[in-house]
């Protein structure tokens, strides 16, 4: 906080442009506060007195952006990554009553969170023949948030086992990517095949189309179904597709020269 004395006070009654700043900083908190009143799963976390959540902050606008469009219907969303059941808890409240929530983790004590509403599967992301099964067992899945090991295979495994599962127009969120980064976690910069890395080549595929003179680029089924990828800091957002076509071009109007 700045000091004033009488005099700074009396130069700073008369300056408008201490004014100005202070109208500034006012605006900018009333944002905050009513970017935080919009978004329920914000205002659901700041009141939590359910199970342990953990969440980057920056996460929440992310959350509200792509899964408003399925509250309140009957929509399945599959997390990775279960921990407490605090998150489990959050979607269930968000997306409403016609919901089904099923979680996946490797500990076996997140069973008990199985509750209304709410499954709990114990399983390894290391373990594809595992996630094949639930793949199977599960059915479409609307909105997958994957936030479990953070190791690039478990990730990886996790991608293509659940995207042909993943209803058209439904979604695949996975957080935390900033452990592909970090040494622990198997990261690193541009070396390793970390998650960042997998997803540079999935933006490849989208172009596949163009990859003519190009023989290692040919189109396949991530060209086909991938119709978009959000890229934030730590999130990837993927959007599906039913069947993305070749892109076409045309001409419209008149050219003078
Ligand atoms: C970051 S926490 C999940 C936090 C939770 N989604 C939340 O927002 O409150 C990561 C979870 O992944 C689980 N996990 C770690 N390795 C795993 C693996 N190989 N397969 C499945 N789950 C794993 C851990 O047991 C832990 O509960």
């Amino acid at each position: 906080m700045p000091k004033f004395n009488a005099r700074s006070l009396e130069a700073s009654l008369s300056d408008t442009k201490f004014f100005d700043r202070g109208a500034r900083r006012l605006d900018a908190v009333n944002r905050k506060i009513q970017r935080r009143a919009n978004n329920p799963l914000r205002q659901y976390f700041e009141n939590n007195d359910q199970r342990m959540i953990n969440k980057w902050l920056h996460y929440f606008d992310i959350y509200h952006r792509h899964v408003a469009p399925f509250r309140d219907r009957p929509v399945t969303l599959l997390e990775f990554g279960v921990w407490q059941g605090g998150s489990l808890q959050m979607w269930r409240d968000y997306l409403g009553p016609k919901a089904r929530i099923v979680g996946v983790d490797i500990n076996p004590a997140c069973a008990e969170l199985t509750g209304p509403q709410i499954e709990v599967v114990i399983g390894d992301q290391n373990d594809r023949e595992f996630l094949a099964g639930l793949a199977k067992r599960l059915g479409k899945v609307d909105i997958l948030i994957e936030d479990g090991g953070h190791h690039p295979q478990q990730q990886i495994n996790t991608f293509e086992i659940f995207w042909p599962i993943i209803k058209n127009n439904g979604i695949f969120l996975i957080e935390d990517l900033h452990t592909s980064y970090w040494e622990r976690y198997g990261g690193g910069l541009r070396g390793p095949l970390t998650f960042i890395e997998y997803a540079k080549g999935l933006v490849d595929q989208m172009h596949a189309w163009y990859g003519h003179e190009l023989p290692d680029l040919n189109p396949d089924v991530y060209t086909k179904t991938i119709r978009g990828m959000h890229v934030y800091d730590s999130i990837i957002v993927f959007d599906k597709a039913k069947q993305i076509k070749k892109p076409t071009q045309k001409k419209t109007g008149y050219a003078s020269f």
